[in-house]
């Protein structure tokens, strides 16, 4: 299974596996990784699913849809590596991924 790191505001980081074709927010979930609250479920309509993606990674991850770029526009932290991890879905090219939870969310 296709693993993926999460660091948190303080720098720890935790590495988990999650099933090919899962969405990187319900691994996070499923794996009580916290700073990632998906309040809506993976409806891309909360941002609070946001991270910052490794820029080794960021490319892979694919271009963000109309709808996600619109809903990062209201993240007071967004950045150009930013993406809602209920958007990005877990394959084996990704494998390693490793993105950033925002201090805000934890
Ligand atoms: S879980 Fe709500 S936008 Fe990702």
């Amino acid at each position: 299974m296709p693993r993926a790191t999460f660091i948190d505001h303080a720098g720890e980081s935790r590495t988990v596996e999650g099933a090919e074709g899962e969405n990187l927010m319900r691994v996070a979930v499923l794996n009580d990784v916290p700073g990632i609250d998906a309040d809506c479920g993976g409806e891309c309509a909360c941002a609070t699913c946001h991270v910052f993606v490794d820029d080794a990674w960021l490319d892979k991850c694919g271009e963000p849809t109309e709808l996600e770029t619109s809903m990062l526009s209201f993240a007071a932290t967004a950045q150009p590596n930013s993406r809602l991890a209920c958007q990005i879905i877990l394959t084996s090219a990704l494998d390693g991924i490793v993105v950033e939870t925002p201090v805000a969310q934890h």
